[in-house]
């Protein structure tokens, strides 16, 4: 599957486990640092362990610019069982609005239903407009409300699920 942002081919990959992991920890760094609005909430060394588990995949979304790739999106989920958790998505804040994020997630979906997962689960800030946006174009449906599970500001969580 791939998209088009103007003459830019963009395309998913997913990250193996023989790929190196610390220049992939600082790939995934930077690109959730052009994202997120307050600069990544991980560490590169936050990437770097969540790379070493098993039970994880990483999706990426990249283009090619001149002679070398950029990563301008990513997707980072764990699978236990017949349950997919999504631990972040975000992308690159001059590639926003391009159907990125939800190329991404066709990706998770597709690699879901071919090991055998019934439900994706995620939470959200409540004020976050673009992903709320973003989870119910997908079909993702509010199943749950934590309270204040959100620092700096502190904030709800809305918990939502797809099933597959
Ligand atoms: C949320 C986020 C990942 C969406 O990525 P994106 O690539 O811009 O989203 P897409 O272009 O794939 O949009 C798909 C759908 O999401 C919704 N959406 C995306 N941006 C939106 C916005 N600013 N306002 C409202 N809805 C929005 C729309 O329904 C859109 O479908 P449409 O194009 O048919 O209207 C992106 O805004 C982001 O990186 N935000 C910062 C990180 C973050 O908050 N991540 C979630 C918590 S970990």
């Amino acid at each position: 599957m791939s998209t088009y942002k103007s003459n830019n081919f963009i395309n998913i990959s997913k990250i193996s486990s023989d790929e190196n992991r610390k220049d992939m920890a600082e790939t995934l760094f930077k690109t959730a640092t052009a994202g997120f609005k307050n600069g990544s909430p991980w560490e590169v060394r936050d990437f770097y362990h969540t790379l070493e588990a098993e039970n994880v995949v990483v999706f990426t979304a990249n283009i090619q610019t001149d002679s070398k790739e950029k990563t301008i999106g990513l997707l980072i989920a764990s699978v236990a069982l017949s349950e997919v958790d999504i631990y972040m998505i975000v992308v690159d804040e001059d590639y926003k609005q391009t159907q990125v994020a939800y190329s991404l997630f066709e990706h998770l979906i597709e690699y879901g239903r071919k090991h055998e997962v019934e439900s994706l689960y995620l939470e959200v800030r409540t004020s976050n407009v673009p992903a709320i946006g973003l989870y119910k174009k997908l079909g993702f449906e509010k199943v749950g409300l934590r309270k204040a599970y959100y620092s700096s500001p502190i904030e709800d969580a809305i918990v939502m699920q797809l099933k597959i």
